[in-house]
C-alpha cells in the first residue's frame, strides 16, 4: 500500500508541544528518503499516550502498589484421585471434539527481540534438538501436523512478528516449504512498535534517520488481531477458540484437547496453564486474584516480600504463569471494539543503541533507556470464568531464554532428551543410564514419528528396536 508522506509542519508542531524536538536534530543531513522514514516514524506515534506514559513512570513515578486484597489464586491441579482422572479424560474429549470440528487455531508470539539468547535471527529459527535436528518452529510446527493428523480437520497457524523479526520469520518458513504444512493454514501478521525514550523521557535516535522502538510487547497481539484482520479471518473458518504459546518453549503442546476442554466446558473468556515455581526467585509471574478477578503479578514487578511468603513449607504465591493460555475468539473481538483499546504498558530500563553527536550508531554499556511494553496477561482481569490449570512441568516447561545456565538451549535439550528417554522406557526399550542416572545417548522423537505409546510401540517393533545402543532420531520421515 504506498503510505502517505506525512505532513513535516504537523509533525514539527506535534514535536514542539511535547518537547521533543532533539529527533530533527539531523535534520539538515538527512537524505530524502531518510526525512520520509523519519516522518513516518514519528507520525505514528500516540504523543498523548507517550506523555502519560513518561509523567506516570519518569516524571512522577509511584512505587508499585500491590493491592491490600491480593490473595492465591485458586487453580485445577494434577490429578490425583480415579474422579479427577475420569474428568481429565471427559476433558480431553470435548477438547478432541473442537479439534475435529475444526474450532480452535494455534497462535506462537514471536516478535521479541529474544537480546538474551544471543542469537542473531528470529528465535524461533534456532536448532533446539538435542540431536541438532529441528529448529523452535518445525518442533511446533510437528506438533500442529501431528494434531492436525489426529484429529482429521485443518489447524491453521498464526504467527506474530514484529519489525525486528518479520521478513527473516517469513523468508525461513518459505526456504523449508512451510515445513510441511499446506500454506494456506499459515499466516503471519506483524505487531506494532513503540517508541524508547531515554531515563528523562526523550525520544532517543538510534541512527541520524531513524527512532529508537521495539516491539509493544505479547499484549500486542491482541490489538494486532484486530488490525490485521486476523480475528475476520478466523470468524470465517469458523475458529472459536485460540491456543496461545511462546516461541521459547521447545515442550509446549501447541494444541493440547485437555487443556482446550477445561476451557470451553468453563465457558472461559481466557484460560492459563501454570506449574508450581521452582522457587521464590525463578522468573515467571505469579497468578493471583484482587477484587474477585485473576492477574498475572509479573516478576519484574518488584512483589519482593510477596514472593518469598511461604504457607507451611510451600509458597504462598505458588501458582507461577508459563504464558500458555486459550483465548476465545469471542473474548479479544470484545475487547478490541473499540480502536483506542490497549493494555497498561509496563516500563523497563534497558541498553538502547543511540546515535553519538556524529550520528554514529552506539550500544551503551549501561541501561540508558526505557521500553514500553503490553503483556498479553493483563487482559485477565477483564476474563469471565478464567480456567488455571496445572501441568506437568517436566513434561510441558522448559523455556529458552539464556544462552548459558537456567533456562538456556541446554536446560531445554536434557529436558526434550529425558522425555523421549522415558517414552522409549515406557515402549519397553533398555534405555542406558550413567551412575547420576542420565541417558548416555542422544535421543529425539518427532511426534510425526510416533505421537501416542502405541503408534511408537509399532515403530520400534518395525524397526526392531528393544535396545538403546547408539543415539536415535526417529524423525517425520518414519511415519
Ligand atoms: C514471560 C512472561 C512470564 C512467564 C514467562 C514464561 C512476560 C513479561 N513475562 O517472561 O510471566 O512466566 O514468559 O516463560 O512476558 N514477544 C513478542 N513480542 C514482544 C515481546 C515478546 O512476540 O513485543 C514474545 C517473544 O517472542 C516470546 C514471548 O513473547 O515468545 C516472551 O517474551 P519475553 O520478553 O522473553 O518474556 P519473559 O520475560 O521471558
Amino acid at each position: 500500500m504506498p503510505q502517505e508522506t506525512p505532513d513535516e509542519s504537523i509533525i514539527r508542531r506535534r514535536l514542539a508541544e511535547a518537547d521533543q524536538e532533539q529527533v530533527l536534530r539531523f535534520w539538515d543531513g538527512l537524505s530524502e528518503g531518510g526525512r520520509r522514514q523519519l516522518l513516518a516514524q514519528l507520525a505514528r506515534i500516540d504523543f498523548g499516550l507517550l506523555a502519560e506514559l513518561i509523567d506516570e513512570h519518569i516524571t512522577n513515578p509511584k512505587p508499585v502498589e500491590l493491592p491490600p486484597d491480593l490473595e492465591p489464586a485458586d487453580f485445577i491441579a494434577l490429578p490425583t484421585t480415579a474422579a479427577e482422572h475420569r474428568r481429565r479424560r471427559r476433558m480431553r474429549g470435548l477438547g478432541e471434539e473442537l479439534l475435529a470440528a475444526g474450532k480452535v487455531a494455534a497462535l506462537v508470539v514471536a516478535g521479541g527481540q529474544g537480546t538474551r539468547l544471543n542469537w542473531p535471527k528470529p528465535k524461533g529459527t534456532y536448532p533446539i534438538g538435542p540431536m541438532g535436528k529441528r529448529t523452535l518452529f518445525e518442533v511446533f510446527a510437528d506438533g500442529i501436523l501431528a494434531a492436525r493428523r489426529a484429529c482429521g480437520a485443518p489447524v491453521p497457524w498464526y504467527i506474530m512478528t514484529s519489525e525486528a523479526t518479520d521478513r527473516r520469520t517469513r523468508d525461513f518458513f518459505r526456504e523449508r516449504d512451510f515445513l510441511g504444512l499446506p500454506p494456506e493454514d499459515v499466516t503471519f501478521f506483524v505487531q506494532g512498535m513503540m517508541p524508547a525514550v531515554d531515563l528523562e523521557g526523550k525520544l532517543i535516535l538510534e541512527a541520524p534517520d531513524k527512532l529508537a522502538r521495539n516491539p509493544n510487547g505479547h499484549g500486542g497481539t491482541l490489538p494486532a488481531l484486530a488490525r490485521e484482520g486476523i480475528l475476520a479471518d478466523m470468524r470465517d473458518r469458523g475458529i472459536e477458540h485460540i491456543s496461545y504459546f511462546q516461541v521459547d518453549n521447545p515442550l509446549v503442546p501447541p494444541l493440547d484437547p485437555v487443556f482446550i476442554g477445561y476451557h470451553a466446558d468453563a465457558r472461559s473468556d481466557m484460560s492459563s496453564k501454570m506449574v508450581r515455581k521452582r522457587d521464590a526467585a525463578e522468573k515467571i509471574g505469579v497468578f493471583c486474584t484482587s477484587g474477585g478477578r485473576l492477574h498475572v503479578i509479573e516478576y519484574s514487578d518488584p512483589p519482593g516480600k510477596l514472593a518469598r511468603e511461604k504457607d507451611g513449607d510451600d509458597l504462598r504465591f505458588e501458582a507461577g504463569s508459563i504464558a500458555i493460555h486459550i483465548l476465545s475468539r469471542a473474548f479479544v473481538e470484545r475487547l478490541t471494539e473499540s480502536e483506542r483499546f490497549a493494555l497498561p504498558f509496563h516500563p523497563a530500563e534497558k541498553k538502547i543503541a543511540c546515535t553519538d553527536e556524529d550520528g554514529n550508531t552506539v550500544k551503551p554499556a549501561e541501561a540508558n533507556g526505557i521500553k514500553f511494553e503490553m503483556f498479553v496477561f493483563d487482559a485477565l482481569p477483564q476474563a469471565s470464568n478464567p480456567v488455571v490449570l496445572e501441568i506437568d512441568r517436566a513434561r510441558e516447561f522448559s523455556p529458552v531464554k539464556n544462552a548459558e545456565g537456567e533456562d538456556s538451549p541446554a536446560t531445554a535439550r536434557r529436558d526434550m532428551l529425558r522425555l523421549d528417554a522415558a517414552r522409549l522406557e515406557e515402549a519397553g526399550v533398555d534405555v542406558p543410564r550413567d551412575a547420576d542416572g542420565q541417558v548416555t545417548f542422544k535421543v529425539q522423537i518427532s511426534p510425526l514419528a510416533a505421537r501416542t505409546p502405541e503408534e511408537l510401540k509399532s515403530l520400534l517393533a518395525r524397526r526392531g528396536i528393544t535396545e538403546l545402543t547408539d543415539d536415535l532420531y526417529l524423525g517425520p520421515e518414519e511415519a
